[in-house]
């Protein structure tokens, strides 16, 4: 018996421990994991020369584009940031040009993306407009939906909570909804005031997007949630109170994770001001009592994921004169896992901790089949990466569409080396190696 491919001289993360061992791939899957002696004859063999394999991350927040909105990003750019970020799994946004809301607009987007993906990409839907298309907006394959409040995306009454618990009843058990947690009739009241004031600064833009629309947002859908039963994943929260909400409402046993992003763990409001609009997103970056919480959160288990919300925009939609029609959104696939293993560096976090957070989490809450572990019989999506490896972030060789970051020139210890997809290689050192198409598409798996 031969298998595909046997990689060698590593080490790997196998069921919380760290196990010098070889890989053996075959068919895209683990086939066996275990000491040389013992493994099959391979078609192909590759030394890791002793770098760290980790289970492949999976970023359950990423605004791919393409389409209309192709300029900002695509499927070959979006997927080939992943891979360099090694991040082998990517669940795609809805807010697109069409809106992604449809068993049309899904089919079609799946069809656009197919051939130019490099890693395995999943579709968010927002609610379709009438009630009845949820389901078959779930049988095309959506892997979950989104429920934007900040502003009116998709097909439903954002302000009407009637309608919105309606729709979560329509989705049954079947996919979770993940929410954008900004309430929009207060965020409306006072973005008008501030306009009225002709206010239009960084200052009025934070005043408006306040912690209080963020809780109210959030105290709204967790009743939601309890009244039918729904799995609400809380996209990027950024304050402390939205925080407690969640740990109350997870301590009463309701279907509740959340998510946290770099950004709102690594920057606090001092650096927007500093920066200026290029470091403005939606959330804002916080206080530094917010983000201490939000680290808090993350190392206590009360934060289930990390994710990048990698919201690709270009430069000069990042500096428009008046900060209402900035575009909110920071690139965060190709900074996203290096951040994270340089807190490993310093000793703030165990290696645990970031695959718990960017690969068994997001696979469990996303029940993405067979993915988040390095595990025989599980799909070949694993990352090598040198935890000594020293760089400094260079937005300016990103390839994403958006060659900016807030994170550009940080010193960065511990990097993310190859990346393999479905036991295909596609990053090698920072070169893309991968053809188009070696992504695979992922669908709901609950039908
Ligand atoms: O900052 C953000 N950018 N927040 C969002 O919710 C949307 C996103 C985008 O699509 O650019
Ligand atoms: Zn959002
Ligand atoms: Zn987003």
């Amino acid at each position: 018996m031969s298998v595909d491919l046997l990689l060698k001289d590593l080490k790997a993360y196998v069921d919380g421990r760290i196990i010098e061992c070889c890989i053996a791939i075959d068919n895209g899957r683990i086939f066996k994991i275990g000491k040389e002696p013992i493994m099959p004859r391979a078609a192909s063999y590759t030394s890791l020369r002793g770098l760290l394999v980790l289970p492949g991350m999976i970023d359950v927040h990423v605004h791919l584009r393409d389409e209309g909105k192709a300029y900002k990003e695509d499927f070959y750019s979006g997927t080939a940031a992943a891979a360099t970020g090694g991040i082998t799994t990517v669940l795609d946004m809805p807010n697109n040009n069409p809106v992604t809301m449809s068993v049309e607009t899904l089919k079609n987007r799946i069809s656009v993306a197919a051939g130019k993906i490099l890693t395995n990409v999943g579709f968010y839907s927002e609610f379709p407009k009438t009630l009845d298309e949820i389901e078959a907006v779930i049988r095309e394959g959506c892997v979950a939906f989104k429920l934007f409040l900040g502003d009116q995306v998709g097909g439903l009454d954002i302000n009407d909570d009637e309608a919105v618990a309606e729709a979560f009843r329509r989705i049954g058990g079947k996919v979770p909804v993940s929410v954008h947690a900004e309430d929009n009739e207060t965020l409306e009241k006072s973005i008008k005031k501030l306009k009225e004031m002709n206010r239009n600064d960084i200052e009025a833009f934070l005043i408006a997007h306040s912690e209080e629309a963020e809780i109210k947002a959030v105290q709204r859908v967790i009743k939601i949630s309890k009244l039918t039963g729904v799995h609400v994943h809380f996209c990027h929260i950024s304050s402390s109170e939205a925080l407690e909400l969640i740990a109350e409402a997870k301590r009463a046993g309701l279907p509740v994770t959340c998510e946290a992003t770099p950004h709102h763990m690594f920057l606090s409001v001092e650096a927007l001001l500093q920066m200026g609009s290029i470091a403005l997103t939606l959330p804002p970056l916080r206080g530094k009592s917010h983000m201490d919480a939000v680290w808090l959160g993350v190392l206590s288990g009360l934060v289930d994921v990390v994710a990048s919300d990698h919201a690709p925009h270009t430069v000069e939609e990042k500096r428009a004169g008046s900060v209402w029609n900035v575009k909110a959104g920071i690139p965060g696939l190709e900074t996203t896992l290096p951040l994270l293993l340089t807190q490993v560096n310093k000793g703030f976090m165990a290696i645990a901790d970031v695959v718990r957070l960017m690969a068994e989490n997001p696979a469990r809450i996303f029940r993405l089949k067979d993915r988040g572990h390095v595990r025989k019989g599980y799909r070949a999506d694993l990352v090598a990466v040198d935890l000594s490896k020293e760089c400094r972030v260079d937005a300016s060789g990103f390839n994403s569409k958006a060659k900016y970051s807030p994170f550009d020139g940080w010193e960065i210890k511990g990097k993310p080396m190859k990346t393999f997809v479905n036991g295909y290689l596609v990053m090698d050192e920072g070169e893309i190696v991968g053809n188009p198409g070696c992504g695979e598409i992922i669908r709901g798996t609950t039908l």
